[in-house]
């Protein structure tokens, strides 16, 4: 029998530094990005001179680079010989309300107030009088903007301090890849937000191939993927969404699935096999990363879909899609059961279209039919796969 651990200090025959591959992994170089951090630089300059600079708002699709260029722009920022102007990065998927932004970037700057227990008014009063003390300017980079809960009460706050101060100011770098998320924002803190705005485009394959290629001389061992695979894996990627992390996810995997077959090389097979795994993977932790009445709604269409329902519409290409009344009613009953108020049919609606415009479902218009008007679902991922996945994080949240 062989021994069970007997690979553990066998070197890879893949992999050189696999962290190269990982989404994590700082480049030294953002090839493709340079005319968007001189414009972020651009307008962040005024506030490294102690003038109150201009606030900026950052967009694009997920896996373009903007929080990669946003770090570096800190980073050099940091290492700037300037003592007037301070920049804090704030990750919105962890510090996802006002309170919590504000108070970790009083307690970056102020280590006494890291603990709990001081409320909102103190630690704002306290920001202000740090800022004032000696006219500082404070750029605050809110990743993911569109995740904090209370958004217009955090711009609001943030537009008052620059108000209530008598020197020094507060400039606001947001970012976000959701679209959406504007519509439903208070027209002031809109304006605030969008006085400037730049957008991060998708990269097309030629662009994904040369980052790949930058990744795969430091991820794999020499000789070990060759132009046409990483052709390959840059050509899927730009074809969903110029999406880097997912052209990287496609790199690593298909090196993972080389290494079980015990090869030496890994091969365009491999690179299809894991683009196709890959995208479901991201498909999934996307929806385990949904508000919870939008999750509970990806549940009840993945149910219907396994399970059939009442009504169901073969379409035109033997697809087969649910109607929009049915899955509301699953879901309003699955939000029951768990003694949670379902939402009311208008959010129910603003939901359906969010998650189409994410791609976790397909939506149309029927024509005139057995129930009059009506949108049809469809979901974009093997039911099975969705409902193991959710019920397992719901597992773990109980
Ligand atoms: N121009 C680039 N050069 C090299 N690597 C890049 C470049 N752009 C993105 N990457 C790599 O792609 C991955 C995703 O990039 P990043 O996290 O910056 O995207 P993002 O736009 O912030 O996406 P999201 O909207 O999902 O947060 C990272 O691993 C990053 O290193
Ligand atoms: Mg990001």
């Amino acid at each position: 029998m062989a021994e069970p651990f007997d690979d553990i200090f066998k070197e890879s025959r893949i992999f050189g530094t696999r962290e190269a591959l990982s989404p994590h992994y700082m480049p030294r170089n953002l090839l493709f990005r340079d005319k968007q951090i001189q414009e972020i630089a651009k307008y962040i300059t005024p506030s490294l001179r102690g003038e109150r600079g201009r606030n900026l708002f950052i967009y694009g699709k997920t896996g373009t680079g903007k929080t990669s260029c946003i770090k570096n722009v800190v980073d050099r920022i940091r290492n700037l010989p300037i003592s007037k102007a301070h920049i804090s990065y704030v990750n919105c998927r962890i510090y996802n309300s006002r309170y919590r932004v504000l108070h970790k970037i009083v307690s970056e700057y102020m280590p006494v107030y890291a603990k709990r227990g001081y409320g909102i008014v103190d630690i704002y009063e306290k920001l202000i009088s740090w800022i004032e003390e000696d006219g500082k300017v404070l750029v605050i980079v809110l990743d993911e903007i569109d995740i904090v809960r209370d958004l217009d009460d955090l711009i609001y706050t943030l537009t008052r301090a620059n108000g209530d101060m008598k020197s020094g100011g507060i400039t606001i770098v947001g970012i976000s890849n959701n679209v959406a998320f504007k519509e439903n924002l208070d027209p002031r803190s809109l304006s605030t937000l969008y006085e400037n705005e730049l957008a991060f485009p998708p990269y097309n394959s030629n662009e994904l191939a040369l980052i790949l290629k930058e990744r795969a001389e430091e991820g794999f061992k020499k000789n070990v993927i060759d132009q046409a695979s990483i052709n390959l894996a840059a050509a899927i990627a730009a074809k969903e969404s110029g999406d880097a992390r997912l052209a990287l996810k496609i790199l690593s995997k298909a090196g993972e699935m080389a290494e079980e077959n015990g090869a030496a090389t890994i091969s365009t097979a491999e690179i299809t096999a894991a683009a196709k795994s890959a995208e479901e993977e991201i498909a999934y932790e996307v929806i385990n990363t949904l508000p919870e009445h939008q999750k509970l709604i990806v549940y009840a269409i993945a149910l219907l879909t396994i399970h059939g329902s009442k009504y169901k519409k073969l379409s035109d290409n033997g697809d087969m899609y649910l109607f929009s009344g049915d899955v509301y009613e699953k879901y309003s009953s699955l939000a029951k059961s768990l003694e949670k108020e379902p939402k009311s049919a208008r959010w129910y609606r603003k939901y359906i279209s969010d998650l189409d415009m994410q791609g976790i479902i397909m939506t149309y218009e029927s024509g005139k039919g057995i129930r009059g008007h009506t949108k049809l679902i469809k979901l974009s991922y093997p039911p099975e796969k969705i409902t193991e996945s959710i019920e397992k994080t719901m597992s773990q949240e109980a």
